[in-house]
């Protein structure tokens, strides 16, 4: 991941998606990615499936995973900032896809007022860390997904411990994406309390300085301050994007 322009989106210069998906998506949504994977990369969606995106910001991840499931399928894109869901209103418009089956709503994640056992998988890009009850957002995930339901999830994690007061500087700006990140072993743990089962890692990557100022400020230095570039070395090596997969088991 190179240094980023300002106002750039994640999307295009990390390396997390291919060229045919990057050419496949509308500028707008490229611009407001703020992602730290591709969930639609290993999520092994099929065609009909119905998919729903965790925090979908400006719709990057809403535009692909509606190209894979095609016209049969369905995509709740679910994201609790207002402008973030007009802006994906308008990447699906301007993707040609206003007539296919995508709901775009305005919730928390801890309560999405969407139906029992619907969906057939659950991505997310990036937005779990910034959640303060991650519990709360698992267990909704479990209470949304069909029995055989998975998940597909990119998020950031601490591998390693953190002091903290360091922890409560990052938590001063707690849109970035380390204020609300926890350690990896705490986040298997809600995962696995929440019910799901079968965790596999799909990747584990240390940030590098770059990628950790970047997630440090999200979602732009205009917005959230970045650290102290003292606080940022203490951090350094310590701080994973993780891509993983889990299912609701079959009884
Ligand atoms: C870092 S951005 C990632 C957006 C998108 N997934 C992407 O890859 O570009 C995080 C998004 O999560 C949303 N978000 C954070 N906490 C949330 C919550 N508790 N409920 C719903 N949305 C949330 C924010 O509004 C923001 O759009």
């Amino acid at each position: 991941m190179s240094k980023r322009q300002p106002g750039s989106g994640y999307a295009i210069d990390s390396g997390f998606y291919g060229q045919s998906d990057l050419d496949s998506v509308p500028k707008s949504a490229l611009n407001l990615s703020r992602g730290c994977g591709n969930p639609t990369g290993f999520a092994k969606l099929k065609t009909g499936e119905v998919v729903v995106d965790f925090g979908c910001g400006g719709g990057i991840d809403v535009v692909l995973t509606s190209i894979k499931v095609g016209e049969t399928g369905c995509v709740f894109g679910v994201d609790f900032t207002p402008q973030m869901i007009e802006r994906a209103k308008q990447s699906v418009i301007d993707a040609g896809f206003h007539e296919r089956n995508i709901e775009l709503l305005v919730a928390d994640l801890t309560k999405t007022q969407l139906a029992d056992c619907f969906a057939d998988v659950i991505i997310s890009n990036c937005v779990i860390n910034l959640c303060p009850d991650k519990d709360a957002v698992y267990k909704e995930a479990f209470r949304l997904l069909k029995t055989g339901g998975r998940l597909a999830i990119s998020d950031i994690v601490f591998t390693k411990g953190i002091d903290s007061q360091l922890h409560q500087r990052f938590q001063s700006t707690w849109s970035g994406c380390l204020g609300g990140a926890i350690s990896e072993e705490d986040y298997w743990q809600t995962v696995k309390s929440s019910g799901f089962t079968k965790i596999k890692i799909v990747a584990k990557q240390n940030l590098t300085p770059e990628e950790l100022e970047a997630m440090a400020c999200c979602p732009g230095d205009k917005f959230t301050p970045p650290p102290s570039e003292e606080d940022r070395l203490l951090v350094e090596g310590k701080v994973a994007s993780v891509k993983f997969t889990a299912l609701k088991k079959l009884e």
